[in-house]
């Protein structure tokens, strides 16, 4: 599967985000722009909702996916698809009725995923493996930028490799150039960056040194 990187915007400061959107763009190289959506419920923090989706869609080229960790995440499915989000993940720990939600989410076009934490074995996507685009390994516990990578997790990127071959497997948290290359040789091909690439001296130079290292 080809690797691609989709950079969180999570730990840019708010004030700047179409700032942060505009250098994603400029850099090159970054497939899809990340957004972390808190409800302050499944996670602690609140963070951003489908008007802030809906603005960073009208602003770029590149695709957007949410990235949904609240609770009840169908109540917002239509916010995020009418915002111009083009992949929907919700988290198979907020809900109990993962084909229908996946194939609702098909239905009107858009891609579907879902996060599994590192606390949840991978055997909850088994049943439902030929219905997703994408599974989404969380590498850290959600809810916050610039945690340390858990690597036992790679464990079930390996699996659903293993389990399916032409399945889109994104990892989120803690992703660097120092943890990237594991991620990939595990079975990895979509890697979330947050707080790597803010600390990056630019933007570009992030980007590129993740894409150097994979
Ligand atoms: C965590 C989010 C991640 C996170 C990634 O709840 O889902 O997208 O912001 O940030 P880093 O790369 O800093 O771990
Ligand atoms: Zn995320």
């Amino acid at each position: 599967m080809k690797p691609q990187i989709t950079p969180s915007i999570l730990s840019f400061d708010p004030c700047m985000f179409g700032d942060a959107i505009d250098a994603l763009t400029e850099a090159g190289g970054v497939d899809w722009i990340h957004l972390d959506v808190m409800d302050g419920n499944f996670v602690p923090p609140i963070t951003f909702g489908a008007d802030l989706a809906k603005s960073i869609v009208a602003r770029t080229d590149i695709p957007v996916e949410a990235h949904l960790m609240v609770c009840n995440p169908d109540r917002h499915f239509d916010a995020f698809i009418e915002s111009g989000c083009r992949r929907i993940v919700f988290h198979a720990e907020a809900h109990a009725h993962p084909h229908y939600h996946l194939r609702a989410l098909r239905a009107r076009g858009v891609q579907a995923g879902i996060a599994i934490n590192p606390g949840t074995p991978v055997e909850v996507l088994k049943p439902v493996l030929d219905e997703l685009d994408l599974a989404l390994v969380m590498t850290v516990n959600p809810g916050w930028g610039g945690q340390a990578f858990i690597e036992a997790c790679l464990e079930k990127v390996a699996q659903l490799r293993e389990w399916r071959s032409d399945l889109e497997i994104q990892v989120d948290g803690g992703i660097d150039p120092t943890t990237i290359g594991r991620a990939r040789a595990a079975g990895a091909n979509l890697f979330v960056s947050g707080s790597f690439i803010t600390k990056s001296p630019t933007v570009k130079l992030g980007v590129e040194a993740l894409r150097a290292a994979w």
